[in-house]
């Protein structure tokens, strides 16, 4: 029996071990539509929560200039592409989750890259057809057509109030004007420079004088300043349409890579309907394919509202969250790909029929070997993908998750544009049974193809609750899901911004088989009760960066926080 045969008759087994009534939930998955939140009162002031604090002040600016949280959200993205390029940028691209006040709508802006139409899955095989890592993840050849400038405008033209050149103008001047880099972003730099020194442009940019820029030093980037302009000046056409479209197209070919002006052209914004389903009494809303979170972090929520985890000691409570986690990520490589291309069940998967029958599948203390469902192993990824949460006076809210994917992207800086360009087209699966740099596998559903989205695993959220409401995210490559999901249980634990920010945290991904953990998550006897119940735990450094906002509706509080497990973020309450 084939291996997807073989899956599915498990998962038929599986639903027919299933209780409760037959109920699809799942939202639709094609249509451009919108889930409806029941729109609370104002706040009354605003408060945002990121990665930098030159990007957070850039979002108050705005803010304090009539701009609604959708403007903030423009400011605070565009700012983070110049002062933290290795997470994210207008190389790069982004999923937004949108609240807007007005009409309780609910909407998923998805500015992923997508593949060139001149994509060939050859290009990322060695002659003996292992994966050849450094197409993937480095140059021109790993770089998707970039999301995020059309994200940007879009969310000018159809959510915010103000021009997108006003929301865009402390971006430009930070640009123009320079910065000083942070430790982080100097570290990036350092870890890069082998590659960096490859292209010349990203050399010039990124090494002046051959060297990574000195601490304290102000750095200018007056070629993306430029590239800024003309996108606030012109829109998508100052972009993907003229002079910098033509100069990406020809450092691309120049450098070996597969772009053509006609991809560009046809790049596309898509809106989505968000996840949502109702978790102890909260309202969870989360990303839908093409990113794997929502779908991911439903799964798992649906698999645990059938246990009383508050009567559980935290190596019980721990084990099935984990095998949740374990069921949850199996599916997401078997199923998961662009919904442009490919049928998903997303029916099934949401279902909580179906999460009745995998709950029946877990011991109450003993792990489930993932080698009785199959996968491969991650590599530490470290945190290059950014996320920030805005709530503005109006209760409009921004749940944005923005990427170049592997810390500085592609490490090619397209010659005369100052764009850094994104290595986002690792997050296809490239090569048949070989993960990614997440240790991520994947099946045909997510195999490259012109014009189509590779898989994320952004989880941009919102919980909404009758009393309380969070926005929340965090980068973290395949850890994302697990990273928003152990965020969600701490906010419905009643935990506030900077709690749930700071929480210490574990991920499962099936495979490889262990729990990584960060040092001082769990407490000497639950790692020994947890290994006793058969489970791996495997030590992990790379955590956070989570940026949570918090509204208490009996209050009217906001908070904001940043992860302090990295200085250079601000969360503040405006
Ligand atoms: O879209 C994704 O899932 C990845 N490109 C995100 C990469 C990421 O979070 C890097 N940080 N560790």
């Amino acid at each position: 029996m084939s291996f997807s045969l073989h899956r599915r008759a498990l998962l038929l087994g599986l639903l027919l071990a299933g209780g409760g009534a037959f109920a699809a939930d799942g939202p639709p998955h094609s249509a451009p539509a919108a889930t409806m939140t029941s729109p609370a009162q104002r706040p009354g002031h605003a408060a945002i929560a990121s990665a930098n604090f030159q990007a957070t002040n850039a979002g108050l600016e705005v803010l304090s200039k009539g701009g609604n949280a959708f403007d903030a959200a423009i400011a605070v993205a565009s700012t983070l592409s110049v002062v933290e390029p290795e997470s994210s940028g207008i190389g790069g691209g982004f999923m937004a989750l949108l609240h807007r006040a007005a009409d309780g709508r609910d909407v998923f802006v998805d500015a992923r890259e997508t593949a060139p139409a001149a994509v060939d899955s050859k290009d990322y095989l060695n002659p003996d057809g292992s994966p050849n890592r450094d197409h993937s993840l480095n140059g021109p050849l790993s770089a998707g057509i970039p999301g995020e400038p059309a994200g940007l405008v879009w969310l000018a033209q159809h959510y915010g109030k103000l021009p997108l050149k006003a929301s865009l103008a402390p971006a430009i001047r930070l640009a123009r004007d320079g910065f000083t880099p942070d430790a982080r972003l100097l570290g990036a730099i350092a870890d890069r420079q082998k590659e960096l020194q490859r292209w010349p442009a990203s050399a010039a940019k990124f090494l002046p004088g051959g060297q990574p820029p000195a601490a304290g030093a102000v750095w200018r980037d007056p070629a993306q300043a430029h590239t800024l302009e003309l996108l606030a000046e012109q829109g998508d056409q100052g972009f993907y349409h003229g002079e910098t479209a033509a100069k990406l197209v020809k450092a691309v070919q120049a450098a070996g890579g597969r772009w053509s002006a006609a991809d560009l052209a046809a790049y596309r914004v898509k809106e989505r309907t968000p996840i949502s389903l109702d978790y102890r009494g909260y309202k969870i809303v989360t990303a839908p394919p093409p990113s794997s979170g929502g779908v991911a972090i439903a799964e798992i929520l649906n698999i645990l509202s059938g246990f009383d985890l508050d009567k559980l000691d935290q190596a019980h409570r721990v084990h099935l969250v984990v095998e949740a986690m374990r069921r949850a990520f199996r599916d997401h490589n078997d199923y998961l790909g662009d919904p442009d291309f490919v049928k998903m069940p997303l029916d099934m998967l949401l279902s909580p029929y179906y999460a009745d029958g995998l709950r029946q599948t877990i011991l109450p203390d003993k792990a489930t070997p993932s080698s009785m469902l199959p996968m491969s192993t991650a590599r530490d990824p470290g945190m290059h993908t950014t996320h920030f949460s805005i709530i503005d006076a109006d209760g409009n809210m921004a749940s944005i998750t923005s990427t170049v994917n592997y810390v500085l992207g592609s490490t090619f800086v397209a010659e005369g544009t100052g764009v850094l360009l994104n290595d986002e087209m690792d997050d296809f699966a490239l090569v048949p049974d070989k993960p990614n740099v997440y240790g991520l596998l994947g099946s045909e559903a997510n195999a490259p193809k012109p014009g189509k989205r590779m898989l994320s695993s952004m989880s941009p959220s919102f919980v909404i609750g009758k009393e309380r409401t969070a926005v929340i995210g965090s980068p973290g490559g395949s850890t994302i899901i697990t990273q928003v999901l152990e965020g969600i249980l701490a906010f419905i634990d009643g935990e506030d911004a900077g709690a749930i920010a700071a929480h210490k945290r574990f991920h499962h991904q099936y495979m490889p088989d262990e729990i990584a953990v960060e040092q001082g998550v769990f407490d000497p006897a639950t790692a020994d009760a947890l290994t006793k119940m058969g489970h791996t735990l495997k030590p992990r450094e790379a955590w956070g960066f989570m940026n949570v906002v918090t509204w208490d509706h009996r209050s009217n509080k906001l908070e904001a926080a940043s992860d302090p497990r990295r200085p250079s973020g601000l969360g503040k309450v405006q």
